[in-house]
């Protein structure tokens, strides 16, 4: 918490979060995968969970997703240096298996404050299983992409994971598309704040 602002900071959360072992995955992964970027973000990106190059680098997004990532990130004009990007779940699944909603239930408190912490602009949810977090919702992410949804005080843009479109080239148009969207919707969001 900073004591000035009573804000909870990105420090704080680290430190709650310690060694965490509250779930089997502390058995398996090399390194806690916390989150990195601009703490003070207006834009904030939400993963599924660290691939084998984050469990091992102890970042977000540094394997082949994460290449694809900074490409996509120029159409919309931003750097990794001004946002902030974390995964629903900070450890690696085994064999990058899909997250349990145990393990989403333990380790969400932490996104959560995280979010709570960056208080971005536009939150930008990469896949399923950051979309349906995020916006409480089971319906599927080709249904809720490149729309933008809004949620307490943030707009939330869902957009397809990454790894799909290494999985499914076709889906690369799609996601250049949403990205060209994300940057007029911090445009326009900018644009609201300006006094
Ligand atoms: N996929 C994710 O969802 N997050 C990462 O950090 C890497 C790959």
């Amino acid at each position: 918490m900073d004591k000035r602002t009573d804000k909870i900071t990105l420090e704080a959360v680290r430190e709650q979060l310690g060694e965490c072992r509250r779930c089997e995955l502390c058995e398996t992964r090399t390194t806690i995968v916390f989150g990195v970027g601009n703490p003070q973000a207006e834009v904030m990106f939400i993963g599924e969970a660290p691939g084998k190059q984050e469990d091992l680098g102890a970042e977000p997004f540094i394997g082949a997703a994460g290449k694809l990532l900074n490409s996509l990130l120029e159409v919309a004009g931003l750097t990794r240096e001004e946002i902030f990007i974390a995964n629903v779940l900070k450890c690696r699944p085994p064999n990058n298996r899909d997250p349990l909603p145990s393990e989403i239930e333990i380790c969400s408190p932490f996104l959560r404050d995280q979010v709570r912490a960056v208080n971005p602009l536009v939150l930008v949810t990469l896949g399923r299983f950051a979309t349906q977090f995020i916006l409480k919702t089971d319906v599927g992410i080709s249904n809720l992409r490149g729309q933008v949804h809004l949620t307490g005080r943030f707009s939330v843009l869902p957009i397809y994971h990454p790894a799909a479109a290494l999985y499914d080239p076709s889906k690369k148009e799609v996601m250049e598309r949403d990205f060209e969207l994300l940057g007029a919707l911090i445009a326009k969001r900018r644009k609201e704040l300006t006094p």
